[in-house]
């Protein structure tokens, strides 16, 4: 991938990845990104995740021909990135590590590696030339862990930005930006919204030309339109109008409700209507679509007195990553003890400025023709 003259891509695509951080589906794999930037010195930044080393290893190879690098300049110490610290430090004796404070306890926790004369401390707004070139940090902590920075290169105006406008998908996969940027960000960065917003804060102050993060594509042109989208999922905005309706349902009863809410949505004007099965959707993809709509419709059955834990397992997501400022109507089945409403509502309760419509529908074993009315009126309640 071409980035510029002096600016070399040196990262990998992982296409074999079955499941990212442990726990979400890639079904396009992933990039670990690593650049490398040519001038008197030479930086490179980041390194790769451990299955991607001997490509990365090639790479800076072929793209140093001969040369030896003086910096490794850390953005981040998760391992999808910093894995390879320890392979490239002994490999360069010469070379010294870039880090902030945070950065080196971090690294001498994964590494047994002595950097005493080797390592550059840089703080806040600090600079490093590299001739032609100048570094400049800024620190940019929990986007996604304590020791984040990025860095902005000042004569070509490209922001290394770290996990921030990283998106999954290897680098050949053909799809849209948003939509697994949206579930990268959601379920990876959604917590540290206020995080992400002083860093977009800062890079307001800068000009720049060209967004270098560790995953994903580099970013050159309509750049307004992936820091706008940084700046609704960051601030909790919903990013369109529209209704997800998730549900979790044992035996299909209570997805019948959901089915039928679902049509009285569109048939009350709603123009935007999406539908999710908890037990079998990829549920990274439901936390992010409840981000991504105004409005959140639950239907779930009732199981061991409480929520069936598909639900439950759900709301603990979305809970853990700071939903908030939405409208929801709640749909419960019970055969016997209905609660699921009520255990859904408590959970919902914790959450930030949650308005819920009037309207609960409790369906008993299978949706009646009482039921049916409930729905249409939960439906006039949720559509605009
Ligand atoms: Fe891609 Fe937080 O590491």
């Amino acid at each position: 991938m071409y980035i510029t003259d002096s600016i070399k891509y040196i990262g990998a695509n992982d296409k074999t990845i079955d499941l990212f951080e442990g726990q979400y589906k890639v079904p396009n794999g992933v990039s670990y990104n690593s650049y490398l930037i040519l001038d008197d010195k030479i930086a490179i930044m980041d390194t790769v995740d451990t299955r991607a080393t001997d490509e990365w290893l090639a790479n800076l190879d072929r793209e140093l021909a001969g040369k030896t690098p003086d910096y490794l300049v850390v953005s981040h110490m998760e391992p999808d990135h910093a894995a390879n610290i320890k392979k490239a430090a002994d490999k360069y004796p010469s070379m010294k590590i870039v880090g902030n404070a945070k950065t080196f306890p971090m690294m001498a926790q994964f590494f047994d590696l002595d950097l005493s004369d080797r390592k550059i401390v840089v703080a806040e707004g600090e600079t490093l030339s590299l001739g032609k070139h100048t570094l400049q940090f800024f620190m940019a902590p929990m986007v996604h862990w304590p020791e984040v920075m990025v860095t902005y290169e000042q004569t070509e105006k490209v922001l290394f930005s770290a996990d921030g406008f990283g998106k999954f998908g290897s680098l050949d996969c053909d799809e849209p930006w948003d939509d697994e940027a949206r579930r990268y960000f959601i379920n990876i960065v959604g917590k540290y919204g206020v995080q992400v917003q002083a860093l977009l804060k800062k890079a307001a102050t800068l000009d720049i030309a060209m967004i270098c993060p560790l995953h994903g594509p580099v970013l050159k042109e309509d750049l307004g339109h992936y820091i706008g989208l940084y700046d609704t999922w960051s601030s909790y905005r919903p990013e369109e109008k529209g209704v997800l309706v998730a549900y979790a349902s044992i035996y299909g009863n209570t997805r019948k409700a959901a089915e039928l809410l679902a049509e009285d949505l569109k048939a009350a004007g709603e123009k935007n209507v999406c539908v999710m099965d908890l037990c079998r959707c990829d549920l990274a993809e439901a936390i992010a679509s409840a981000f991504r709509y105004d409005r959140l419709a639950l239907a779930c059955a009732t199981y061991d007195g409480g929520m069936y834990l598909p639900m439950e397992d759900y709301l603990h997501h979305l809970k853990a990553k700071n939903f908030q400022k939405r409208k929801v109507g709640l749909i419960e089945n019970g055969s016997w003890g209905p609660l699921a409403a009520k255990k859904m509502r408590e959970v919902l309760e914790s959450m930030k400025e949650i308005t819920f419509c009037d309207t609960v529908v409790t369906v008993r074993s299978a949706v009646h023709s009482d039921n049916e009315a409930a729905l249409k009126a939960l439906a006039e309640e949720l559509a605009e």
